[in-house]
């Protein structure tokens, strides 16, 4: 994604010590005040609780899959965004190899009932791996079409049987510098890290995908587990996963703890609103056999999923809950 370039500063515009000083101490108070508190929502406030809703099978089924032409697995391969591995890109096919992906394990805890660590064949048992063809569209404007195999995210979390208080569930990625070349530059604060709302997480259209194109996840893709949410910006798919912790609190996103008043929590696809440095109206779908050329679409509320997810945000400003 595109980092934030830093404007050339003047001596004479730098701040005092005294100054910016004075101005944290403000920016304290006014976090403190609890008459403030739904001023922003990175002010540390918690949105609203979610309604109570369920998507009808058939209203999740028709999410399933789409006729639309799938991405070349040239592309969903071979141009990534893992940061992991460099932020070009086509950095991740080429570093990524260097990624083991086995053994793998995955550390489950917080709010619920048996957490434990299980090794990626325990935690996937007895599920059978379903074919899911999502649209995935990414911050930064362009989309793909992809085929992913993977499971429901909610068959895998109900196993740890999350309770009352598991109101979020958080997820991280991997960070070892000696597979991961990208981790010696602090273009994000490693681990990355990603959450959902419990209701989200338990969404049919929710997917850990372990496989795309009938094939194992490629490392560059998030091998040998990623998170699938196609209804929000792509970087809410976190990539390789070694932890997923139940939480009560919103839990804090590697692009959020960068960028707070560009990279909201929830992050659906929303055409109305845009990122504070680029429209995010259309896309360009990078589909068929051009790339370069691929035409602009207009990119559609909850990226197309609205009729299995709008009900979930029901009475939320999405304004303010970007
Ligand atoms: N997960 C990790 N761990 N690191 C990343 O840099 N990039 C995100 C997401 N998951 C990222 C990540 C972004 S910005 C996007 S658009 C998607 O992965 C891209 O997935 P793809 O490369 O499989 O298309």
């Amino acid at each position: 994604m595109r980092m934030p370039r830093l404007p050339r500063i003047r001596s004479s515009e730098i701040t005092t010590e005294a100054v910016y000083r004075d101005r944290r101490r403000l920016l304290a108070a006014l976090a403190a005040s609890p008459l403030l508190g739904g001023l922003s929502a990175c002010a540390g406030a918690e949105p609203p609780p979610p309604p109570r809703t369920t998507t009808s099978a058939a209203d999740a089924k028709a999410g399933f899959s789409t006729g639309e032409e799938q991405t070349r697995y040239e592309d969903v391969t071979g141009y990534n965004n893992f940061y992991e591995f460099g932020t070009g890109k086509a950095d991740p096919s080429r570093a990524a190899k260097t990624l083991r992906t086995s053994p793998w394990s995955v550390v489950v805890d917080g709010e619920c009932a048996k957490p434990g660590t299980l090794g990626l064949e325990d935690l996937l048992r007895g599920l059978a791996p379903q074919e899911r063809i999502y649209r995935l569209r990414c911050v930064e404007g362009w989309s793909m079409v992809i085929p992913w195999q993977g499971v429901p995210l909610a068959d895998v979390l109900r196993r740890f049987q999350p309770g009352s208080k598991a109101k979020y569930v958080a997820f991280t990625t991997l960070a070892d510098p000696r597979q991961m070349p990208g981790i010696r530059y602090r273009s994000i604060d490693w681990p990355y890290r990603e959450g959902l709302r419990i209701d989200e997480a338990m969404h049919p259209l929710t997917l850990l995908a372990t496989g795309l194109y009938g094939k194992p996840l490629p490392q560059q893709n998030g091998a040998p587990l990623r998170l699938v949410v196609p209804w929000k910006y792509g970087f809410k798919s976190i990539k390789s996963i070694v932890a997923i912790r139940f939480t009560e609190r919103m839990p804090e996103t590697a692009w959020h703890a960068l960028q707070p008043s560009e990279y909201g929590f929830f992050s659906n696809v929303n055409p109305a609103v845009d990122h504070p440095r680029w429209s995010q109206k259309t896309e360009r779908r990078i589909a068929g056999s051009s790339r370069l050329f691929a035409e602009r679409i207009p990119t559609l509320p909850f990226n197309g999923y609205a009729d299995q997810v709008a009900s979930m945000y029901a009475g939320m400003d999405l304004r303010k809950w970007y």
